[in-house]
């Protein structure tokens, strides 16, 4: 298949502006606030209304294209063979309903599973962060630098308290050790912002026990593009077909982070 990614990235922008526009001159108007999996899984009729509106765009300028998308107005994928857009319509929707801030678009564009593109959209501040793998990434339009090494002690960690508690999925007295070694901890709520920080360098790593493919997509090629790790809490790669754990981080700390404070209890 001939793929023309100055024309797909063109066009991604478009939609990212469009969508971001939308959602900005609508957040203060009522939403339709629904649950899923628990009463603090949260989804609004926005996150449904952007999703669909990137698959009907998507699908007319491009038919042969695929998207996998949180929501579930994308395609039933089970393999990752063509060009496929992987959408997370609103990351950090209980921040959109509580905050109306701190939520991002995600965006990320894979060709037969590997990441050629990553936009992580944040809509309040009108922030665009952009990656293509191999040619650099972007905040707007200035170019992002790469990452310099940083030591433990002065690093800056996004964990969720929550995992600070017993829990199932990670050792907590290995985690409050680290978050007790380093400068500060940090929770954000959205999966997208938190590795979009780790690739500017203003948090070091971020830790996480479950995450979908929508979640690190974009993340994940960013991150990358400027020297960063990217892979589960038990050092493997990640599968965009996948839910996973994942530790993204300064590749100065990955290893550290890995040895010493982690321990990831599933199997
Ligand atoms: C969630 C956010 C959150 C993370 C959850 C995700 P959503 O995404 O990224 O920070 O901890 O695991 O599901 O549901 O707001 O798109
Ligand atoms: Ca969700
Ligand atoms: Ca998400
Ligand atoms: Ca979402």
């Amino acid at each position: 298949m001939n793929v023309d990614w100055k024309e797909i990235e063109q066009f991604a922008r478009i939609l990212l502006q469009e969508a971001a526009k939308n959602i900005k001159s609508s957040l203060y108007d009522s939403i339709t606030i629904n649950t899923k999996s628990n009463e603090n899984d949260l989804v609004t009729n926005k996150d449904e209304e952007i999703e669909k509106f990137f698959y009907e765009k998507i699908k007319k300028k491009f038919p042969n294209h695929y998207l996998l998308g949180e929501e579930g107005k994308g395609d039933d994928l089970d393999q990752v063979t063509g060009v496929v857009w992987i959408l997370d319509p609103i990351d950090g929707t209980m921040n959109f309903v509580h905050q109306k801030r701190n939520f991002m678009i995600s965006l990320g564009i894979y060709e037969n599973g590997i990441g050629k593109m990553g936009f992580i959209m944040d809509v309040i501040h009108n922030e665009l962060y952009f990656a293509k793998k191999g040619e650099g990434a972007y905040l707007n339009d200035l170019e992002i630098t790469p990452l310099k090494n940083v030591v433990l002690e002065e690093a800056i960690v996004a964990v969720n308290a929550i995992w600070l508690t017993k829990n199932r999925y990670l050792n907590h007295e290995k985690l409050s050790n680290l978050v007790r070694k380093v400068r500060g901890s940090r929770s954000y709520g959205s999966a997208a912002m938190e590795m979009v920080y780790v690739a500017m360098g203003r948090i070091d790593a971020y830790i996480t026990p479950r995450l979908s493919p929508w979640d690190f997509a974009a993340g994940k090629i960013i991150v990358e593009e400027l020297g960063g790790i990217c892979t589960s809490l038990k050092n493997e790669s990640l599968s965009i077909l996948k839910k996973s754990s994942v530790l993204i981080s300064n590749a100065s700390i990955h290893e550290e982070l890995l040895t010493d404070y982690i321990e990831f209890l599933q199997k």
